[in-house]
């Protein structure tokens, strides 16, 4: 059953983040009734544009998130991004008055590298590449040399976009990734992770849903394969479906199934892959939207957006692709509060592509403030429109 937003008896939803994948959960949830409240640390984050209401706190304070909890008394808390007090909803999970989606513990396992490897490589068995955390450079050099070897990447345990990761190809250039590292953490747990370099031939993201079926069980559905490119450990370019194997699916989706699993609970998951022919490693999961999914704002009748709401309510899914698909990013290029857009007419004659600009307050030279979405007969069709639409669009200081 589903309230009246705005009246005593509403459903309503908490997102913690507020970013561009909030805005449009947040229209996904509001198209079914859902009362939508936008938490974010700044003021008009792109969510928060289009919720019923909306709130500045430090996401990462437990008082703070607990007090604002007890104002709004929302039926489902939504975290959209990583940096949040993940004891503070544990406790409020216990509580059990409301629901953690998909549960305290996948949200607390998954913000954390040093969690996630270890459910997925040591306690589930999925291979991973290897890996060895360290809490100084002389342990790291250790695990480097003890076997991890030459190229590998360190990053920082809690961090998310690429921010503090880089790729290191020799042993001069280890100190160097050691300080970037411990000083971009999003929150510093005096920790890295190394991992050894897969030479994968591509890599996928794959939108696991843990729905209830008409029986009220739960079942785990599959998006066709997203295959993306990364730059600076941030995605650029997706594009949906991704061709692969019939082996290296089955592999992938076995992946998803038993990590989802065990993370529990009901909704849309994004199970991060690198695939080299048949082989398949698991690299990371999202407990929630995936940015590599926006692609299908255009290539499902149902979006990740929509999966994850229906999901999330306890409705029927159907993950099914309707076309195939490319999303390229645009970047801001100038570091500017209230910027201004041009080319949006240009980017929109481009055939069969749409543009998202988030509306974000400030732009940074590597932020994202939009997206490119195009259809296309091919994947190079797809995507040579959607870096097209992307370019078109010119972002300029006021
Ligand atoms: N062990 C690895 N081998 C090969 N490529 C990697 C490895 N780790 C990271 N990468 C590359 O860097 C990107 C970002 O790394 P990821 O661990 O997903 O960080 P984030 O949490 O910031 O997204 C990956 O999508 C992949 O392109
Ligand atoms: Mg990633």
């Amino acid at each position: 059953m589903i309230g009246t937003p705005l009246t005593p008896n509403a459903t309503r939803a908490l997102l913690l983040g507020s970013g561009e994948l909030g805005k449009e959960l947040t229209i996904a949830l509001q198209r079914y009734g859902v009362e939508v409240i936008a938490v974010d640390r700044y003021a008009n984050a792109p969510a928060q544009q289009v919720a019923h209401r909306s709130h500045v706190i430090d996401m990462t304070d437990a008082v703070a998130v607990k007090q604002l909890i007890a104002l709004e008394r929302p039926h489902f808390i939504i975290p959209e991004i990583e940096a949040i007090a993940t004891a503070a909803l544990a406790e409020i999970e216990a509580e059990g008055l409301c629901t953690i989606v998909p549960n305290a513990r996948a949200i607390q396992l998954t913000m954390n590298r040093e969690g996630i490897r270890a459910l997925a490589a040591e306690e589930l068995g999925i291979a991973t590449s290897a890996y060895a955390f360290a809490e100084s450079f002389e342990e790291l050099q250790a695990a480097v040399d003890g076997g991890i070897g030459y190229p590998c990447f360190i990053k920082p345990t809690m961090s998310s976009s690429g921010k503090g990761q880089s790729m290191v190809k020799s042993a001069e250039q280890l100190r160097p990734a050691w300080d970037t590292a411990k000083a971009s953490g999003r929150v510093d747990t005096g920790k890295v992770i190394v991992e050894a370099k897969i030479e994968f031939d591509f890599e996928i993201t794959l939108l696991t849903v843990r729905a209830l079926n008409a029986q009220g069980e739960i079942e785990t559905h599959f998006c066709e394969p997203i295959g993306h490119r990364q730059e600076q450990g941030d995605y650029r370019e997706s594009w949906q479906p991704q061709a692969m194997t019939a082996a290296a699916l089955a592999n992938a989706q076995a992946i998803a199934l038993k990590i989802c699993a065990a993370l529990g609970g009901l909704g849309l998951f994004g199970v991060e892959l690198f695939v080299q022919g048949d082989t398949v490693w698991f690299s990371e999961v999202s407990p929630r939207p995936h940015d590599t999914g926006m692609v299908t704002m255009v290539t499902q009748r149902q979006t990740e957006f929509d999966l994850h709401a229906r999901a999330i309510l306890g409705l029927p899914v159907n993950p099914a692709l309707q076309n195939i698909g490319a999303s390229a990013v645009i970047l801001g290029g100038v570091d500017a509060e209230g910027v201004v857009y041009a080319g949006l007419a240009q980017a929109l004659a481009v055939p069969d592509s749409d543009i998202r600009l988030f509306g974000k307050p400030v732009a940074y030279s590597h932020r994202r403030m939009g997206v490119a979405l195009a259809t296309g007969t091919s994947i190079e069709a797809a995507r040579s429109k959607a870096v097209q639409a992307a370019q078109l669009i010119v972002i300029k200081t006021a």
